[in-house]
């Protein structure tokens, strides 16, 4: 990392983009909140889609795989991360704060938890999420903080990663897998039913509707894209780094309108684009997205 680089790392400045990051195309629901929230910012967003998915691998190595692509996006400059990944989340924190001890960091876990104990009256809270997330209990451990009474269950439900990832966001065969995993979840709560299932994964969002479907009625779906895009405005409002409209000297907009996302993927930038437009809710073309060695 030359001088520069560490300097970016250590003193961002407004100007710089966010970057973010995600185990692959997943993590796009949470910038597509955080362009909603932060229309004129510019993004880097990293898909890690060589290794994908970090849901089934060791906390240590998805640990390893996060001060791997954070040192890609601060190399380049950025001036706050978000952590669009919940398995990466669970794990990752300590490390890049460590590493990068002047780049504010931001996960989805926490975000989440707030935005579930919103929505559990009763504090009935039960949590889907890859099998590494429900290994760390990281979710457990966040809604505890900040709800002590609270009843939750979780549950791995690595196969909707895959279905996902293949475009399968509906359908009878979507159905029949998310009635599965989840009826025997709901059953763990008195009555059958929790106050609100957190999607604690970033590919889940886009199988809302297929999962909707087997819930029993008044079970209120919680994901983490918008409250952690409620945390970054407040973070960069603190330390005072959003761009303002139109500044000059912007670094990926040219200093006017609208800021820009570049994207980066460690494997075939064509099915990024094709799988990641699901997610993104926008059209994405392959030559939009650079492919990238870690
Ligand atoms: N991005 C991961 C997460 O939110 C899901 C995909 C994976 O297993 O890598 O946990």
């Amino acid at each position: 990392m030359t001088t520069d680089q560490k300097t970016a790392a250590s003193q961002p400045t407004a100007a710089l983009p966010i970057g973010v990051f995600d185990s692959g195309v997943g993590g796009l629901t949470v910038l597509r909140a955080l362009k909603q929230a932060l229309p004129h910012e510019d993004f880097l967003y990293l898909g890690d889609t060589a290794r994908l998915p970090y849901g089934t691998k060791s906390g240590a190595t998805v640990a390893r795989y996060a001060l791997q692509t954070t040192r890609v996006l601060v190399e380049q400059g950025v001036k706050l991360l978000v952590i669009a990944c919940n398995t990466a989340s669970s794990v990752a924190l300590p490390g890049l704060a460590q590493a990068y001890p002047g780049l504010p960091v931001i996960g989805v876990i926490e975000p989440g938890a707030r935005a579930c104990c919103e929505h559990a009256p009763h504090g009935r809270i039960a949590v889907i999420a890859t099998r590494g997330t429900v290994r760390g209990a990281a979710y457990q451990t966040a809604i505890l903080r900040l709800r002590p009474q609270a009843t939750i269950a979780t549950r791995p439900t690595q196969l909707f990663v895959a279905m996902a990832e293949e475009g399968w966001v509906d359908g009878p065969e979507v159905e029949a897998v998310a009635e599965r995993y989840l009826t025997p979840l709901m059953a763990e709560f008195p009555g059958g039913k929790p106050d609100c299932l957190v999607l604690g994964c970033t590919h889940f969002p886009v199988l809302a509707p297929a999962i909707r479907k087997v819930l029993p009625e008044g079970v209120c779906l919680v994901d983490s894209a918008e409250t952690t895009a409620e945390c970054v405005v407040k973070e960069l409002a603190e330390r005072g780094l959003q761009k303002p409209a139109g500044a000059p000297g912007d670094v990926l907009a040219g200093g006017k309108g609208e800021g820009r996302v570049r994207f980066f993927a460690t494997d075939d930038p064509e099915r990024f684009a094709s799988v990641g437009e699901i997610f993104l809710g926008q059209p994405l073309s392959p030559g939009e997205v650079t492919l990238i060695d870690l």
